[in-house]
């Protein structure tokens, strides 16, 4: 049995007749701004901040199709990327009843969302080396399948590619096999895409129509600070996103430092490809020393370290003024931390410290 995007939806938010806001039902021109009871004056300056924003926000989405040739007509750009996870649980998952499913060690935002809208969460853990139990997934999948959205069911699938903390990607090939094979809606995180050289999963959309896939400009786009995240959506999931999002869910700042920021593409490929020489450089060093049992591979913008003893190196470090993330709690990551890829000075500094903690750990 297939089920429509929208017979997945909870129920009210299928029929939810959304807010109207007065910058979304006036588009035209005009010289006198009378109907959003906003200030006349704007006392910070001539840059508009007394009026709303655009609530579509139209040139942002324009920008983003001429820069990074994602369409248009499918686009929801939201407060990070944060706020699409939110909406997805808002619009797909009824508390108390349904279920998503995750492969653990990832993201850990989609466990507390979870949380916080009372939907359940299941695990197919990743495999020892990170990558995808296929098999397993598959047989969990044939068996979720038999839900029926109207009695509860697993409604979404994450996958993270490249894994957060993991750091690897999922080949495309098992992520079209998982989301025809999955029933419900299947999100793919991308928000280390640039970092990684491998083809994205919205070239797989037209094939799963019940895949959605996000993005944001914290990482590569270095825009973590204005809060600007993405999604490419079919069109009933971009028309239930926007239904349901805050009418002006993104600042007018924000979209016209994210405007600014698309425009340095050139810029901001030569730092991508600067972090990725970077990573190369410190993974090697990393390899040398003799409390570093494992570097694991990574597509994105830090490397996932196992090490002989993860507290001590962590309090070490953040006693030097250097914080990178001890993850050694988290299921599947045993003896591990996190470490970003800084600048060039910064990652010489991490080095330096851990030279140190070579001689002393002797
Ligand atoms: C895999 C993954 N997805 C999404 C996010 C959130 O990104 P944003 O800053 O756009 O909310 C993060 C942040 O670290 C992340 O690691």
């Amino acid at each position: 049995m297939s089920f429509s995007i929208t017979d997945l939806m909870r129920p009210n938010i299928a029929s939810l007749i959304p807010y109207s806001s007065a910058r979304n039902e006036f588009t035209g021109r005009a010289e006198v701004f009378l109907d959003a009871n906003e200030n006349w004056r704007d006392f910070v300056g001539d840059k508009g901040r007394n009026r709303y924003p655009d609530p579509m926000q139209r040139a942002l989405k324009q920008k983003i199709e001429q820069v990074l040739g994602l369409p248009m007509d499918k686009l929801v750009v939201g407060n990070g990327s944060d706020e699409i996870i939110d909406l997805l649980f808002r619009i797909f998952c009824v508390p108390g009843r349904d279920k998503v499913l995750v492969m653990s060690p990832t993201y850990g935002a989609y466990q507390v969302f979870a949380d916080i809208n009372n939907v359940g969460v299941s695990d197919c853990p990743l495999k020892d080396d990170f990558t995808v139990d296929l098999h397993r997934l598959e047989a969990i999948c044939h068996l979720i399948n038999m839900g029926n959205p109207s009695t509860g069911m697993h409604k979404m699938l994450f996958l993270c590619s490249p894994n957060n903390p993991s750091g690897n990607s999922i080949p495309l090939e098992p992520i079209r096999h998982i989301a025809t094979c999955f029933k419900g809606i299947t999100v793919v995180d991308e928000a280390y895409f640039d970092f990684s050289g491998k083809p994205s999963a919205v070239t797989l959309m037209e094939e799963c129509p019940r895949l959605v896939v996000m993005r944001t400009l914290s990482k590569s786009w270095g825009l973590a600070n204005a809060r600007v995240g993405l999604a490419v959506a079919p069109p009933e999931m971009v028309a239930a996103m926007n239904k349901v999002k805050y009418p002006y869910n993104m600042s007018g700042i924000a979209q016209e430092l994210a405007i600014e920021a698309l425009g340095q593409a050139d810029e901001v490929a030569r730092g991508v490809r600067e972090i990725i020489t970077e990573r190369t450089l410190v993974a090697t060093r990393l390899r040398n020393y003799r409390f570093v049992l494992e570097v694991y591979p990574s597509d994105a913008n830090f490397l996932l370290v196992r090490v002989e003893d993860p507290n001590g190196v962590y309090d070490y470090l953040k006693g030097r003024g250097i914080i990178i993330r001890n993850r050694t709690t988290v299921r599947g990551c045993f003896g591990c931390v996190r470490i970003t890829i800084g600048s060039k000075t910064e990652n010489q500094k991490l080095l330096q410290a851990l030279d140190e903690w070579e001689v002393m750990s002797c």
